[in-house]
């Protein structure tokens, strides 16, 4: 949407004030929601008893280990469409490969899993994770281990990998990694570290020397590389500016130096100024694209504007709109930070809308909307605001990955929120089409149910990241892929779809379909893990079409979940064949065990030497004996087996089988 119009549609919609209503039963979850914010690192123990209560597992992907959601929807008629996105992180500073929940995720609007990037990323923290424009395409964009600006593909392929050029020592900050002038451009927040100048020092009045935290943003050129914009806060957003921390001099050398701006938001205005957020001056700087100076100062010690308000530790500020004579922004009021002069400066977190009058010489501000913390708690660190193109606002408070969204008029119509350790610095809404360039995964297992020796065969399948499957077909196969015979067939059930059909197929496809019909692709050939008992009629007859090539193949096709006919039916000549096979079998039981009694009485003989003659002449035969059975087995049966460890298992089992 043109920015002005969604101005004006802001504007229209006037001023809309939540009120303060937690909207949660459970005081105990409540007060959680609540809590403070802390940096320690997240631990989570994947064997507690009640992790697969907050977490999902998957049979066909076992390296993901998404969290689950905790959901409430206040009006679902009027919840905005589109996927959720959100990067849980479980350490600022992770040096090593992080649990299965660590990293960027896609959710659909009712919380199953779209997409984990964990395997892809290898389980390493991103942040600002969320979709952007790309030379016209549609691609995920986060911040990768503090290193990388990376765009990733519809395809999940990693398209573009950027980092700061800073000749300074600069390095990327973690906070904001947005996409400009239609996706052409880069737009990089830095952070470097040196001693403060004297006269920064004697502007300030601090009679000491300093280390500081200075910030800085690049915007680059994706195609070229080309810097073409740098901006340093060196000089001119001077040391006084800031609100952090109570004791400066302590912390002129703690943590490697005074963090006197904490730059966490960068964005672009239509007439190319940037606008960036100082989280340590309380206060957004509108900064001129011409010459770096600032031109004017929303919040703060300095702020140039008149406002019935106030706010402090914001996140996420945003440009929503800009005319000749207002100029419309957007952030999240944290309420709170942590070691500054004045830690609270309300009692609790809330989004703010703001229009901003800027062509008189007396600058006002106006609140348009506030919305405030779901729980009336805070968001002590990070956050997020994000207007949806339908009006809605959508707000992420960080703790508990919680985030709320709110229809146009402010009511809360939509809340969600992860087990308490999970925090995800922002959380965004958005419309996303995947086409997963990998596979979907398969896996397929046979199990004997009874001892009428009938099979059932259960296929999972899942495709991390496609968005477009409707339905999932489990075809029957060739070991080569080849004679593809449908077998079952089951709607999309969730990040996993679990096809169930009786009877027993060896190998297996697995195909998706879009609603349409269109197929979209398919797995690898599967092997189906075997059943236990082989010899049920199901399996050598299975044997049997597996290796007669191109032989028809008579099965009862019916979707799973209506099908009550047998796959494979044991059909009477089948059993003529199973019961001659077990009278066989108990005949060669008794033979076994007679021969071993044998065997036994020839051992007590041995006592005297001069029977040991007779033993050993006895012992030949049975070795004779013993020899023949097994041919006979296997010429009787023509199994051809695979020399496998489960083979041998599996053979064991005839002699039980036999008992039937
Ligand atoms: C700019 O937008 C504001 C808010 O929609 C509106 O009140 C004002 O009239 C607009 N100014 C101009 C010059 O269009
Ligand atoms: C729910 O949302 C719909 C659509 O926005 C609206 O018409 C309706 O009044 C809302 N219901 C309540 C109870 O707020
Ligand atoms: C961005 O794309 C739109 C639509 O394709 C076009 O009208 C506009 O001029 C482009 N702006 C820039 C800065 O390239
Ligand atoms: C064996 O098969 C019969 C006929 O199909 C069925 O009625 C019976 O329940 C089966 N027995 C078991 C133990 O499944």
């Amino acid at each position: 949407m043109h920015r002005l119009e969604l101005l004006t549609l802001l504007v229209s919609l006037g001023y809309a004030h939540v009120l303060r209503t937690p909207s949660i039963d459970n005081p105990a979850l409540l007060e959680a929601r609540k809590d403070g914010y802390d940096d320690n690192i997240v631990k989570i123990d994947a064997n507690a008893p009640d992790h697969n209560q907050d977490f999902y597992r998957f049979v066909t992907r076992p390296d993901i280990d998404a969290p689950r959601w905790n959901i409430q929807k206040h009006n679902e008629s009027a919840i905005a469409p589109g996927y959720w996105f959100l990067a849980p992180y479980q350490d600022p500073r992770q040096k090593e490969r992080g649990g299965g929940w660590v990293g960027p995720h896609i959710y659909d609007g009712n919380g199953e899993l779209i997409w984990s990037g964990v395997p892809m990323l290898n389980g390493f923290d991103a942040f600002d994770f969320k979709v952007s424009n790309y030379k016209g395409q549609d691609m995920l964009s986060m911040i990768y281990r503090h290193e990388n600006g990376i765009l990733i593909n519809s395809q999940y392929e990693l398209e573009e990998e950027l980092d700061v050029q800073d000749e300074h020592g600069g390095r990327l900050n973690m906070h904001d990694f947005s996409l400009a002038e239609n996706g052409t451009t880069a737009l990089m927040l830095k952070t470097f570290t040196r001693s403060a100048e004297q006269a920064e020092l004697d502007a300030a009045d601090m009679e000491y020397e300093c280390r500081v935290h200075y910030y800085g943003f690049e915007e680059h050129d994706i195609a070229t590389g080309e810097v073409l914009f740098d901006w340093r806060s060196q000089g001119i957003v001077g040391l006084e500016e800031t609100v952090f921390a109570h004791r400066p001099k302590l912390a002129c050398h703690r943590d490697g130096g005074l963090d006197y701006i904490h730059a966490n938001a960068l964005d672009k205005f239509p007439d190319g100024d940037y606008l960036l957020s100082a989280r340590h001056c309380n206060a957004l700087f509108k900064i001129s694209a011409k010459d770096g100076s600032i031109v004017w100062r929303f919040g703060g010690k300095k702020s140039d504007f008149k406002w019935n308000g106030h706010f402090s530790g914001q996140h996420h500020a945003r440009v929503r709109g800009q005319n000749s004579t207002h100029t419309m922004i957007s952030f999240l009021d944290n309420a709170y930070v942590p070691s500054a002069e004045h830690v609270y400066s309300n009692d609790m977190s809330r989004g703010f809308l703001i229009a901003l009058r800027t062509d008189q010489e007396h600058m006002t501000a106006e609140t348009i909307a506030q919305y405030d913390h779901p729980d009336g708690g805070y968001a002590p660190g990070r956050g997020s605001y994000q207007t949806l193109p339908n009006g809605n606002t959508y707000v992420g408070w960080t703790s508990y990955s919680l985030f709320s969204e709110y229809d146009a008029d402010g009511n809360l119509i939509l809340e969600a929120n992860l087990r308490p350790e999970l925090k995800s610095y922002r959380s965004y809404k958005f419309p996303w089409v995947g086409h997963p360039a990998e596979l979907p995964s398969a896996r397929s297992v046979a199990v004997s149910t009874d001892r009428n020796s009938t099979v059932t065969t259960s296929v999972h399948v899942s495709w991390n990241g496609a968005t477009e499957v409707a339905t999932w077909k489990v075809y029957h196969t060739k070991a080569d892929g080849s004679s593809e015979k449908l077998l079952a067939s089951s709607p999309r059930q969730g990040f996993e779809t679990a096809l169930t059909f009786p009877g027993y197929a060896k190998h297996v496809v697995v195909e998706a379909y879009d609603s349409q019909g269109k197929a979209l692709g398919k797995s690898d050939v599967v092997k189906t893990v075997e059943p236990l008992n082989l010899y049920n009629a199901a399996v050598l007859e299975e044997d049997r079409w597996q290796q007669e090539s191109g032989k028809g193949f008579s099965a009862n096709i019916a979707p799973a979940a209506s099908s009550s006919t047998p796959l494979m039916p044991i059909s009477a000549g089948s059993f003529g064949i199973a019961f001659g096979f077990g009278i066989l079998c108990c005949a060669i039981g008794i033979l076994v065990g007679f021969l071993l009694w044998r065997a036994r009485f020839a051992t007590q003989m041995t006592k005297w030497p001069w029977q040991r003659a007779s033993y050993e002449k006895i012992k030949e035969k049975d070795d004779a004996d013993e020899t023949l059975v097994g041919e006979e087995t296997d010429q009787m049966f023509q199994k051809k087996r695979v020399p496998d460890e489960e083979h041998h298992t599996l053979s064991r089992d005839s002699s039980e089988g036999s008992e039937v």
